[in-house]
């Protein structure tokens, strides 16, 4: 309001206003990172670093790794610049955890980019550091671009975060993207940044001067404090979600029709459903429709998630207990009800 009172509301620097990219600047190189405020770059959220990124990195016929399942806008993001996503699956029984392995099996002539998000949307699973160095080695090995989508950083409830441009040899290849809006809460602020290779940022700059023309210098201004002031919120906020995850396995713990996936970062949490005998979007619907309950279909998010869905960590512990022992029983029913008729009605609700 003071920044708005003030008469920040003109034209802004259009790569963001220099303390804004100083405070930016400074949380990385406190993880490692010897960068400064030409290595970064003000946008209007991770979605529009990620395109922004996109655009500048791929051309056509390009091929770019993404783990799947993966967050769904990737694809398109991806896809408008040429490029093709190339999808390595996790695997469910391994809580879908990375194997960088099988990121190294999917690398042909034409990769250009691997593109990452940990802690990811929808496992919540985190990427740790022995996975991290291979990763980093591998892109060193086959001259790879890695874009590191860092959203739920600061949502770690189990391990630390590893931002994979302080590896060895990787800053100049890795593109780094970040925003207020899952940090601070700040979805609606539309504030995210990159951060990378001062001539990536500068080509960045370019496209943003014809693409955007800045974010607002006011919206700037309270990045600027978010990002400055003491983070005690982001310490409380941290905790809620960690009870909020706690008391969602808590409740599932005990159920033989379903299995939680117990996550050590973000907002989601995968649940196991194929003792039900139902695909993923067939038990969605029914809980909703029975329980009035809503959870994505697993496989909205990749083939390799068939079989699951994803709980959202976004309503209040006690709320989200009593939905997760009602989804538990609505799993229960289905499951008792296939035991009762194993052949099922219709093939397209099986797996
Ligand atoms: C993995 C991931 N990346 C990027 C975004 C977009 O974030 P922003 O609001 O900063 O554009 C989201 C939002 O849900 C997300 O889950």
């Amino acid at each position: 309001m003071a920044s708005l009172r003030g008469g920040a509301t003109h034209y802004p620097n259009v790569q963001g206003k220099l303390a804004l990219r100083q405070a930016i600047a400074d949380d990385y190189r406190r993880l490692g990172l010897d960068v400064g405020p030409d290595n970064v770059i003000v946008l209007a959220g991770a979605q529009c670093g990620l395109y922004a990124a996109a655009q500048c990195l791929l051309d056509s016929g390009d091929e770019v790794l993404v783990p799947e399942p993966s967050y769904v806008t990737y694809e398109a993001v991806l896809r408008a610049t040429g490029a093709e996503l190339m999808q390595v699956a996790l695997n469910g029984e391994a809580d879908f955890r990375l194997d960088p392995a099988a990121l190294e099996a999917a690398i042909t002539p034409r990769t250009r980019a691997i593109l990452l998000n940990s802690p990811h949307n929808p496992t919540g699973q985190l990427i740790d550091a022995e996975t991290w160095a291979a990763i980093a080695a591998l892109c060193r090995r086959h001259d790879l671009w890695l874009i590191s989508d860092e959203v739920y950083a600061e949502l770690i409830f189990e391990g630390e975060h590893i931002c994979p441009a302080s590896l060895t040899g990787m800053a100049e290849r890795s593109v780094v993207i970040n925003s207020l809006s899952k940090s601070h809460a700040m979805t609606g602020w539309r504030l995210g940044w990159v951060l990378g290779p001062e001539a990536l940022i500068q080509h960045l700059t370019h496209l943003a001067l014809c693409m955007l023309y800045g974010c607002p210098d006011f919206i700037q201004d309270a990045a600027c404090d978010a990002l400055t002031t003491p983070p005690t919120e982001l310490q409380e906020m941290r905790e809620v979600y960690r009870a909020r995850r706690d008391a969602v396995c808590a409740a599932l713990a005990e159920s033989p029709a379903v299995t939680a996936i117990r996550p050590p970062a973000g907002m989601f949490l995968m649940v196991d459903i194929r003792a039900t005998g139902l695909s993923s979007q067939a038990f969605a619907d029914r809980l909703l429709d029975e329980e009035g309950i809503s959870v994505l279909s697993g496989e909205a998010f990749g083939p390799s998630a068939a079989g699951f869905v994803r709980l959202s960590l976004t309503v209040e512990a006690e709320r989200l207990a009593a939905a997760s022992r009602r989804l538990a029983a609505c799993a229960q029913r289905a499951r008792d009800e296939r035991a009762l008729s194993p052949t099922p009605a219709s093939e397209a609700d099986c797996l």
